[in-house]
């Protein structure tokens, strides 16, 4: 076991944001799950150091930039300004915030692949791809758009349709397009490389059981097995954003072989800045810790490809892998209908107090991967009433009292019984914080802290103030209670660092360390003066917050995929480009001029398969004639005097049959239809719709 003269030796990594989108509070809750790790850890005397960089390689990027007019390497910068500043502020402390598209990040994925290909587990093969012949480039499966071979949903990924859930091959698309350039798609040979991963099996299944894994984990780990391991296809052609392939002119290593090469390379670059030895952290036969924090969507990668890329580059495996569930807000998917698709800068804006969602995600967090909900309307109550109402409460009865009557001089006693009870459960809380049980470490503060409010509220210092010859007494209840107020303090300070720094500064104490539960404040010790610590978070806050994140559209809501919190190269530029799709300005709704029709005539017409003739009145001087595509759901004479609705300003087209000056509006799926819509009784032909 290391002691403070023999710290443990620890070096953590949360996963790499993608460098071509705004950091949100799904993003967060791994942060700061792993910033309160590791503040806890660097409290508890180890030499820890805390990596991350930002994900910069691929399609996504490589055609956002475009898309800007911009260069990548000037995309990236800009995108590692925003959010280093949103993890500064939510005061995730990084020992370095690095970039994948850094030297030391190239040269270690170049000469990684040259070990792995020394021992022979690179292959090549030819392989067959989507290619998009106006853009004269390869399609990751997320820029193929078409129907749904199952559900004929139009505009469907080429890898799973989002209406059904059907997951299948972009082949089996029908009528595939490019998302890039709207193009047919024609299939190509290119030649792929590969990590054969199907030969690591063995030294995978062992690594497995070596106690790196959670129990969830391990059993996602079996069900893959259970399905055999493919090999990894690692690299993609140009033109492709990242590092070339050695010796392969115009082939790239594909993003998600470089990124979790970029913990490495931004530790390197701490080594350097530091002065710490890298291969002590690296080396085969390291003694150091590793631990990665992760989403459990990217288990995959990191259980599998990163051990096994390790092994066999001759490099040590990580400790353990830590994966987390994802974040639903008042129990739902982020969603930007909903306005609950909250950005970091967003929360910020509006709540202010980075602090309030470590402390709420905290109290959430367990070390399952179970997904954790922020339920926002909790979130106020659980704020107040644990933070104000129960924590700072402790200081702001007592801290007065100790400023105004004894010039800041504190008496404590030689052994209150409440301290020694906060005292004694340091080990518990500990423990908490190491096995990433936050939650229960949180719930026994919070009790000590009822225990703390207990005392104070029984010895009623508000009345010895007023009492005569109550002095040493009021001055003995005041400095016991700032004891338990300083050690509840530390036990917070992993997740409330800030405000643990300004209460060290008001109670006149060095940075708490973990330490510090053994130490008492002394008789001699003077506090500085109580300034109010923090302010209650209010309801309007919040709702200002979602009002501020809604889209503009009144439509049913539109849920975020969980893919979208966090996934695979493609999502989220392809999810960026979806976003755009998906919604219309109110500027663009208010140009299409909806209107009752009422049907005045419907006949069948000659030598249509699927159309009726209808003359429709909005109210002006001669109805209007449209065709609609009905005929199979509607006998025309059924249809005479009924009220739909009708697009009344589409451009007059010239169809087979005769001009059609407008359009009705209809619902189908594969589950039925043609419906034609009708209007409310009470609503008259001409009204608008709005
Ligand atoms: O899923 C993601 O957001 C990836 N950018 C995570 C990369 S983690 C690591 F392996 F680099
Ligand atoms: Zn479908």
């Amino acid at each position: 076991m290391a002691t403070a003269n023999n710290p443990r030796k620890i070096l953590v990594t949360s996963a790499l944001p993608y460098a071509n989108g705004s950091i949100h509070l799904g993003h967060l809750v791994e942060y700061i799950q792993t910033d309160i790790w590791v503040r806890f850890h660097k409290m508890q005397g180890h030499d820890v150091h805390y990596v991350c960089a930002d994900d910069t390689h691929g399609t996504p990027i490589m055609l956002r930039a475009e898309k800007e007019g911009i260069t990548p390497e000037t995309l990236i910068a800009n995108v590692h300004k925003e959010h280093s500043a949103d993890f500064s502020e939510f005061l995730v402390q990084f020992d370095n915030y690095y970039s994948t598209n850094a030297p030391e990040n190239k040269e270690l994925s170049q000469s990684i692949y040259k070990k792995l290909k020394a021992a022979g587990k690179i292959s090549t093969k030819t392989i067959e791809q989507f290619y998009d012949p106006v853009k004269n480039m390869f399609l990751p499966d997320r820029f193929i758009k078409g129907e749904c071979p199952k559900c004929h949903a139009k505009d469907q990924y080429g890898d799973s349709c989002e209406v059904c859930g059907a997951t299948y091959n972009p082949t089996e698309l029908i009528n595939a397009y490019s998302a890039v350039s709207g193009a047919a798609p024609v299939r190509k040979e290119t030649e792929h490389y590969f990590f054969k991963l199907s030969e690591c099996e063995q030294f995978l299944k062992d690594w497995t059981r070596s106690g790196t894994l959670q129990g969830e984990a391990a059993n996602k780990m079996g069900e893959w097995f259970e399905n055999g391991l493919n090999d990894w296809d690692i690299s993609r052609d140009a033109p492709y954003f990242g590092f070339e392939i050695p010796d392969a002119p115009g082939k790239y290593f594909y993003v998600w072989l470089d990124a979790p090469i970029g913990y490495m390379a931004s530790f390197k670059k701490l080594c350097a800045d530091k002065g710490l030895n890298f291969d002590e952290y690296w080396a085969k036969d390291s003694q150091t810790e590793l631990y990665h924090f992760i989403g459990k969507d990217i288990l995959y990668f990191h259980a599998l490809f990163w051990p096994a890329t390790l092994e066999f580059s001759e490099h040590r495996k990580p400790t353990q892998i830590f994966a987390h569930g994802f974040l639903t807000v008042n129990g739902e998917k982020m969603s930007k209908s909903r306005g609950t698709f909250i950005t970091a800068r967003s929360y910020l804006d509006h709540i202010k107090n980075p602090e309030y969602l470590r402390y709420y995600y905290a109290a959430k967090l367990n070390s399952t991967m179970e997904d954790i909900d922020l339920n926002l309307e909790d979130f106020v109550a659980r704020v107040n009433s644990d933070l104000v109402g129960k924590y700072i409460n402790i200081a702001s009865r007592t801290a007065g009292f100790i400023n105004k009557r004894f010039d800041g001089q504190l008496n404590p006693s030689a052994n209150n019984a409440v301290v020694a009870e906060i005292k004694a459960s340091a080990t518990a809380i500990a423990e908490g914080y190491a096995e990433r049980e936050y939650g229960k470490a949180l719930r026994e503060i919070m009790r000590l802290a009822d225990v703390a409010n207990g005392f104070v509220a029984e010895k009623a210092p508000w009345v010895m103030a007023k009492q005569e010859g109550q002095d040493a007494a009021l001055q003995e209840t005041c400095s016991d209670a700032l004891e338990m107020f300083r050690l509840l303090t530390l036990y917070l300070k992993p997740v409330l660092p800030k405000l643990a720094g300004e209460i060290e500064l008001f109670l006149n104490i060095a940075p708490l360390s973990w330490g510090a539960v053994a130490s008492s404040l002394s008789p001699q010790h003077r506090i500085n003066a109580y300034e109010h610590l923090i302010t209650r978070v209010e309801g309007k806050q919040i709702e200002a917050m979602t009002e501020a994140n809604k889209e503009n559209l009144q439509a049913t809501p539109t849920p975020v995929p969980h893919s979208q919190q966090r996934h695979a190269e493609h999502q989220q530029a392809a999810n960026a480009e979806a976003t755009e799709a998906e919604y219309i300005s109110i500027d663009d709704f208010t140009k299409v001029d909806l209107r009752i029709a009422k049907i005045v005539n419907a006949e069948h017409v000659e030598g249509a398969e699927k159309l009726l003739k209808l003359s429709l009145d909005i109210g002006e001087d001669k109805p209007r004639q449209v065709f609609a595509g009905i005929k199979s759901a509607y006998d025309p004479a059924s249809l005479v005097g009924r009220l739909t609705v009708m697009v009344a300003n589409l451009a007059p087209r010239k169809m087979k049959f005769g001009m059609s000056e407008g359009m009705v509006l209809a619902a189908s799926d594969e589950r039925g239809g043609p419906y034609i819509l009708s209007p409310d009784s009470g609503a008259q032909a001409g009204m608008r719709v709005k």
